[in-house]
């Protein structure tokens, strides 16, 4: 008899059609993507980060391709938590799978706002952008430390105590194991790692940086090995302490079903595909097949028996 599989997943109480997720910032609120592939197949969508007020985003170069992978200064450009309300939203619930506010902020505050508002407009699952820069602390990333992780998961939680909440690491943090630990103290409900990581390219015809930023945020293949090792990391540490170990979404470089599968292995319960959807817009949905032709092939029939197998 031929093996029965179940792809569909479940993430701080939230049920996914399976483990692939459209990673934020690459698929804007998916009606771009219409026609391109079949968005309904999707496990869940990342919206682009939200702030409370529109933004304009970063002027000068935005996007710089890399022999293995992708360099980007967007700077957040988005229309405003109302407006994305307003205008967005319905449309992309519509599209069917779950939808995911990325939410970012210039203050504990404005996220807790922020948070407020997507949780009253019903999205299935707010992840907390801790890359972004913390206005009161001089700029540092919210994400760099684990007190300001854990005053942004607090607000955040405290502002909308029934939306599942997951926090999405930055792997430019010095410590990124504590930070992991002490959001999920702060109330986080399931992790995401990893963001871009810190970097830059320069201009040899101008002898200047490319980016007006001067730096900009890495992703792609290149960094696949390494933001794998820190899902591995990361779920090591969770099962060390007695907090509770909540799920992992596993990001960073998956273009094709096997870097997916490695993530599921290390312990991600799901993954979020960004830059590969740039280049192959229909990356995501062959992993969706590719992971299930290969649970058939292993005779596993769940998702979760993969980090099962690998992790005990
Ligand atoms: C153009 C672009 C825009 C992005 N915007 C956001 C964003 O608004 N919020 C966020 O949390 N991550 C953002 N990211 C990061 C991705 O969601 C993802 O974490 C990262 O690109 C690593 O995955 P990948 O290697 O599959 O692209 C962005 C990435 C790219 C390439």
């Amino acid at each position: 008899m031929e093996q029965q599989v179940d792809l569909s997943v479940e993430i701080a109480g939230v049920t996914f059609s399976n483990p692939v997720i459209a990673a934020s910032g690459t698929f804007g609120y998916g009606k771009e993507y219409a026609g391109m592939l079949d968005i309904g197949a999707l496990g869940g969508i990342c919206t682009k980060g939200l702030t409370l007020r529109p933004r304009q985003g970063n002027e000068g170069a935005r996007i710089y391709e890399t022999p293995a992978g992708l360099l980007n200064s967007i700077g957040l450009e988005n229309p405003g938590i109302p407006a994305f309300i307003e205008n967005e939203l319905p449309g992309l619930k519509a599209l069917g799978p779950n939808v995911i506010a990325n939410l970012s902020g210039s203050t504990a505050a404005e996220y807790a706002e922020g948070a407020a508002l997507l949780a009253e407009a019903g999205v299935d699952m707010i992840e907390v952008n801790i890359s972004c820069p913390n206005v009161k602390a001089g700029g540092l990333a919210f994400g760099m430390d684990c007190e300001s992780a854990a005053l942004v998961t607090r607000s955040v939680r405290k502002a909308a105590p029934a939306v599942p909440l997951m926090v999405k690491l930055s792997p430019n943090a010095p410590d990124l194991c504590g930070i992991a630990l002490a959001c999920v103290n702060a109330g986080a409900d399931a992790l995401s790692l990893v963001n871009t990581f810190k970097a830059m390219a320069i201009d040899i015809d101008t002898l200047k940086p490319v980016f007006e930023n001067i730096h900009a945020g890495l992703s792609g293949p290149c960094i696949h090995p390494i933001a794998l090792r820190m899902v591995w990391e990361v779920y090591e540490a969770l099962g060390r302490g007695s907090l509770p170990r909540v799920p992992l979404v596993g990001i960073g470089g998956i273009a094709n079903a096997r870097d997916a599968i490695e993530f599921l292995a290390a312990g991600a319960a799901a993954v979020e595909i960004g830059a590969a959807t740039f280049a192959h817009p229909r990356a995501m949905t062959e992993v969706i097949a590719g992971i299930a032709a290969y649970l058939k092939e292993k005779n596993f029939s769940t998702v979760p028996d993969l980090t099962a197998h690998c992790r005990t």
